[in-house]
């Protein structure tokens, strides 16, 4: 008879695209922390997002926010994907990477100064309030523009990413668009699209009804022809989390644009703009277990610390997030059973931790993970989407990390070089003297 693995071995996270030989490449090419992106997986789910059921034509925009790499920006774009900018900054990265204007649309809490350039120049953009549809409007009369509503309804995988309903300022609240409506006639506006986005990690169910409520709102603006449906598309970063089926989500709104079709005789344009489905599991973080630690008592833990935490990667801080763990023993070696371990980072400050409660980013869990000496690899899982483009960087003056590609042909690839010390107070000015005592 075999004997049942142990629990602890079950629950144990793998590598995703990383082997314990690319890890320590990485490690001793780069140093760690480092950033590593895999261009197969890259290319993998773009190519699942560019499939995504549509009834009459599909434009897919990579919610650049989740990781605005110009080489990634570069790889998506060859591919044939447009871009999903949330401020004028993030229209000019894409453009300097070389992403043509008017495959940009712009959806953004603040509206830039530029922002009347940018639309001459060919970027769409979805006015989210009534005072961007003015603005809008003032700028370009007669231009067309999209609308970003707020139908009422969100869903996210946190509270903190659920970006629909009453409790959310994104977008034009849906029983104001007779406001935006008056706006939009009175400056000879056309609206173009409408754009709905409900959140990130969003329910599948929730997300296909507001595709409904999306698609009536098409029916007020008849010179609308695109619906931009936005991101939210759920992955697992944990192995025992669940990802979203595009295929099965998206037949039914298919359905749904050739029924809105057959009434209206109007043939809808489908745009997405997934962040996290294209890059959520491509990325890892490689760094270096650089001290081990334990208290005693009821409470106690032993603590691993790593040369990286939340400079590197926030998630886990802001939003409780979980993010898989792996540990590799330098050079191979052996090591004993798995064990409970609290993972922390290296900055100052008791919130930066790996290892927060699911959801609950003010309480401490342990995770078992094999058994870790300093000097030891460990590889964070899950850090392709919201992580290099969205730390506390700099804090307590560390370094911004390196990004590197890992090809498909298994070649590294550097794409951002470690920062160097003199790049975090280069804008700074010596003290005047007349302010020195
Ligand atoms: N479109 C709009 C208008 C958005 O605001 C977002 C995300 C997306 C698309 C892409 O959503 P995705 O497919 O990545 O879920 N920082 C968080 C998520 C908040 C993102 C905000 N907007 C995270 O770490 O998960």
């Amino acid at each position: 008879m075999v004997a049942a693995e142990p629990e602890v071995e079950t629950k144990l996270e793998q590598l995703r695209f990383l082997t314990p030989e690319t890890a320590e490449a990485v490690r001793s090419t780069y140093g760690t922390p480092a950033y590593v992106y895999d261009v197969a997986s890259l290319k993998a789910n773009a190519r699942e997002c560019l499939s995504f059921p549509n009834a009459f034509g599909l434009t897919v925009r990579f919610a650049m926010k989740s990781c605005p790499n110009a080489a990634v920006l570069q790889l998506f774009n060859s591919m044939g994907l447009h871009i999903d900018a949330s401020s004028g900054w993030e229209v000019r990265r894409a453009m300097a990477a070389g992403v043509p204007a008017d495959h940009i649309s712009l959806s953004t809490q603040e509206l830039p100064r530029d922002f009347a350039e940018l639309l001459g120049a060919g970027v769409r953009v979805n006015a989210c309030s009534l005072s961007q549809a003015s603005a809008a409007a003032l700028a370009l009369p007669g231009h067309h523009v999209g609308l970003r509503v707020n139908p009422g309804l969100g869903s996210g995988g946190t509270k903190r990413t659920n970006v629909g309903g009453p409790g959310s300022s994104f977008g034009i609240w849906h029983e104001q668009l007779g406001e935006a409506e008056a706006i939009i006639a009175k400056h000879g506006l056309h609206v173009a699209r409408i754009h709905t986005h409900i959140g990130s990690g969003s329910d599948p169910a929730v997300w296909q009804r507001v595709s409904g409520l999306s698609l009536d709102l098409m029916r007020r603006f008849p010179t609308a022809t695109h619906l931009n449906l936005g991101g939210g598309y759920k992955v697992g970063r944990m192995s025992y989390e669940y990802s979203t089926d595009l295929k099965v989500i998206g037949e039914p709104v298919k359905g749904d644009f050739e029924a809105f079709a057959a009434e209206t005789g109007r043939r809808l344009h489908l745009e997405i703009e997934p962040g996290t489905f294209l890059v959520a599991n491509v990325g890892a973080i490689v760094s270096t277990i650089q001290d081990i630690v334990s208290t005693s008592g009821d409470e106690g833990h032993t603590f691993i610390k790593l040369d990286a935490g939340m400079t590197d990667l926030l998630r886990p801080s802001l939003y409780g997030a979980q993010h898989p763990l792996v540990t590799l023993p330098a050079g191979g070696a052996k090591r004993g059973p798995p064990r409970p371990y609290v993972v922390v980072g290296h900055c100052c400050e008791s919130g930066d931790i790996l290892t927060p409660a699911p959801g609950e980013p003010d309480v401490i869990a342990e995770r078992v993970l094999g058994e870790a000496r300093i000097g030891d690899v460990c590889v964070v899982e899950g850090c392709g989407a919201y992580v290099s483009g969205m730390s506390a960087k700099n804090y307590n003056s560390f370094p911004e990390a390196p990004e590197v590609l890992l090809g498909e042909d298994g070649q590294l690839h550097l794409v951002r070089r470690r920062q160097a010390l003199e790049q975090i107070y280069q804008n700074e000015l010596p003290l005047p003297e007349s302010i020195m005592s």
